[in-house]
């Protein structure tokens, strides 16, 4: 099996038998002094599901993107059933029959979420007015087939990340495809989402499409692809069965070097740091009562809108909570602000690093010292070497791969930009520290890194939140772990009864009967 093929070879085997609906032919892509893609080659075949991994900035989002026809290559070629054509963008990329799913949501804030699945092909009626009961009608019957609730009429804006996600999902399932691309799609969905969809795109397969599905997750690669593609530094690295690969050589392809997951060294436990009683937001969630103690990490489990993010909000004083009290080393504080919350030393690096987390226009260094400002430039003394200093550490401890400090925020990687939001936040040096989802998106050498961080500053006696839909994660992670469902603790499971089954059980509400005899 060759690494690079050629456009002729492409071509010439598909003279030989079926060429493949899908191939990239030595594509390379430069992005100023980043080369993003060098010399990659890869094709897809029909009835298969292919996964893209790499670590962040490996240029996985770029062979994507080349596929959409937002991107064109500086050199190589795009190949489909043989022929090497020129996309001239999305929607030519779209009328060829490439669905793709962006990892970040590309929506029209302000059309209807209908609108935005049939954007570029909506059905029309009689005399070509377009018709919009069918175009509702569609919509909904495709968020039916992924057993999601989403109104059609409403309008995007506003609308969650796992919302707008789902409707990325359904504009590409609304088009007759030969290609389905998917860019790390089930990192903002829940558990019973993500279900969901994977069985539209065995169907999807079934029917003979071809699948390119990008992910961080090595186990959805394993359960859901028949073969894997490494790239790494924009290169193409290997391409194998998934059958004769394992993780660990998954991950050792990428990094290029072997990582041990989940580092956790033993912290010692001190004092209650944070104490909840019967704190309550109506609306969002009731009565949730838990300690956090120096040392140690509470897992906050639950499903995507269970109301683990309400509740950190609340914690970090973006929200108001409407009954209950929050304690602070034994004291009842109230916070009216973040700057508030920081001053008594929580931070929290939030979920959607777009809306709360950085500051479009701004380089790494601004980014990541924003919050202690403050404290760098007490009476507005300008230090900006310290500024630099503080990031150099951060982008180096946390891999952030970029051209130096003073890059802008934009022009990072999804994965780079999550890394920065959460030195940012380590910045702050805080004694209680709620992380909500902080290794979404983000690559598997990054995440060892994250984990590795949040377990040291556990053991050097911060108390620490994690919020996380990846099981896997709050179970290697936590010391104990908090399960909300709607909005009520349905479960507090110390570690060493911790398991996938009873965590799951508890999110989804099932636990009714061993709670009564146990709690
Ligand atoms: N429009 C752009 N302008 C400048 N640099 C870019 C642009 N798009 C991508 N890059 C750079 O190209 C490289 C590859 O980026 P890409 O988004 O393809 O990575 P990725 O593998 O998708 O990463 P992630 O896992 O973080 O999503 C990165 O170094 C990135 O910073
Ligand atoms: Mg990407």
């Amino acid at each position: 099996m060759t690494d690079s093929m050629t456009i002729d070879a492409i071509e010439s085997a598909g003279a030989a038998s079926v060429p493949p609906p899908v191939a990239l032919a030595g594509v390379s892509k430069r992005f100023g002094a980043t080369q993003a893609l060098l010399d990659v080659s890869l094709a897809l075949l029909p009835g298969e599901i292919h996964a893209l991994v790499g670590e962040n900035g490996a240029g996985k989002s770029t062979v994507v993107k080349v596929l959409a026809g937002i991107h064109q290559p500086d050199s190589g070629a795009v190949v489909l059933d043989g022929k090497t054509v020129t996309l001239h963008g999305p929607a030519h990329a779209r009328s060829l029959g490439i669905a793709v799913v962006h990892q970040e949501p590309r929506l029209f804030p302000d059309l209807t979420v209908a609108e935005n699945v049939f954007i570029g092909h909506v059905p029309s009626g009689r005399l070509g007015s377009v018709n919009w009961r069918e175009m509702r009608r569609s919509a909904d019957r495709i968020f039916e087939s992924l057993s999601v609730h989403i109104d059609s009429s409403a309008v995007v804006r506003g609308l969650s990340m796992a919302d707008q996600q789902l409707i990325e999902i359904a504009k590409a399932l609304s088009i007759d495809a030969r290609v389905l691309v998917l860019d790390e799609p089930t990192a903002s969905l829940s558990a019973h989402e993500v279900v969901r969809l994977f069985e539209i795109i065995r169907q999807t397969r079934d029917r003979g499409v071809a699948v390119l599905f990008v992910s961080h997750r090595l186990e959805e690669v394993f359960e859901l692809c028949g073969r894997a593609t490494v790239l790494r530094d924009g290169r193409h690295v290997i391409t194998a069965p998934t059958s004769e690969l394992t993780a660990a050589d998954l991950v050792r392809h990428m990094v290029g070097r072997s990582v041990s997951l989940f580092p956790r060294t033993t912290a010692h436990i001190g004092d209650v740091l944070l104490e909840v009683r019967g704190l309550t937001r109506v609306g969002a969630f009731r009565d949730i009562s838990f300690s956090v103690r120096a040392g140690e990490i509470v897992g906050l489990a639950g499903l995507v809108g269970a109301g683990r993010t309400e509740v950190a909000r609340v914690l970090f004083g973006l929200d108001r909570a409407d009954a209950g009290e929050v304690l602070l080393d034994g004291k009842r504080v109230t916070f009216k602000t973040p700057s508030g919350a920081l001053e008594a030393g929580i931070a929290y690096v939030p979920e959607d690093r777009h809306l709360d987390g950085l500051v479009g226009g701004f380089s790494i260094a601004q980014n990541v010292t924003l919050p202690i400002i403050p404290r760098l430039f007490p009476r507005f003394f300008i230090r900006g070497g310290r500024e630099r200093a503080i990031t150099e550490d951060f982008v180096e401890r946390l891999r952030i791969r970029s051209t130096g400090v003073n890059e802008l925020i934009e022009a990072l990687s999804g994965g780079n930009q999550q890394k920065v939001v959460i030195a940012k936040w380590l910045a702050t040096n805080p004694r209680v520290l709620i992380l909500d989802e902080p290794t979404r998106g983000v690559d598997i050498g990054a995440k060892v890194e994250v984990h590795r961080i949040i377990s040291e500053l556990a053991a050097s006696g911060l108390g620490i939140v994690l919020i996380s839909s990846e099981l896997p994660e709050v179970l290697a992670m936590s010391d104990r772990i908090i399960v909300l469902h709607e909005g009520r603790m349905s479960a507090e499971i110390p570690r060493a009864e911790a398991s996938e089954e009873r965590v799951m059980f508890a999110a989804t509400g099932q636990m009714a009967e061993e709670t009564s005899s146990g709690a």
